[in-house]
């Protein structure tokens, strides 16, 4: 899985992360209005990351601690409380596999915290190691989304 997710191209990755963006989700309420909002905010970070490891922009080590962060602390149990059970209606895209399969999902979610953590504490490291790290960030947004996403 790491070296797999290490070749993802920026291309790839932002298709990933705004794929969903693009649709309007004005019907939704409550929780999942909540969480798409987290979504949308982690793929703005995970867009300026995205940028800067593949060196579209220029590599500044306070910003990719910063948007880093911001994925740190809406990931793990930030995010996966705003999954009730049986909050997959519509216009929802999460799958109802989510509550059968709670433990892989809370782990994604936690991976994705610990993978956001050592971007941010590595950012001085420069964009070799940047890219690495965010190899692994982007892996677990895409692991996630292809298990629980409608
Ligand atoms: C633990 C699982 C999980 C992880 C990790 C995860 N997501 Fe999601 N994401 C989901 C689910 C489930 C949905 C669908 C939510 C819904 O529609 O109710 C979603 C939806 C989205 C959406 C669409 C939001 C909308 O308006 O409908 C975007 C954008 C998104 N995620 C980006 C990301 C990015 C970027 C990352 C990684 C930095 C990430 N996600 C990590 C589970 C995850």
């Amino acid at each position: 899985m790491p070296s797999s997710v290490a070749k993802i191209c920026l291309a790839v990755v932002l298709l990933v992360v705004s794929a969903s963006t693009i649709a309007a989700h004005s019907g939704a309420t409550g929780v999942v209005k909540e969480r798409m909002i987290l979504m949308k905010q982690m793929a703005k970070d995970t867009k300026a990351l995205a940028k800067m490891a593949f060196g579209k922009t220029a590599y500044d080590a306070a910003a990719v601690r910063q948007h880093a962060g911001e994925i740190e602390k809406r990931a793990g149990a930030a995010m996966t409380e705003l999954f009730p059970a049986g909050s997959d209606v519509a216009p929802s895209e999460a799958n109802a596999d989510i509550w059968r399969s709670w433990d892989k999902f809370t782990a994604i979610a936690a991976e994705l915290e610990s993978a956001a953590s050592a971007m941010a504490a590595g950012a001085d490291q420069g964009p070799a190691a940047a890219k690495a790290a965010f190899g692994r960030v982007a892996g677990t947004c895409k692991a996630c989304h292809s298990a629980f996403r409608k």
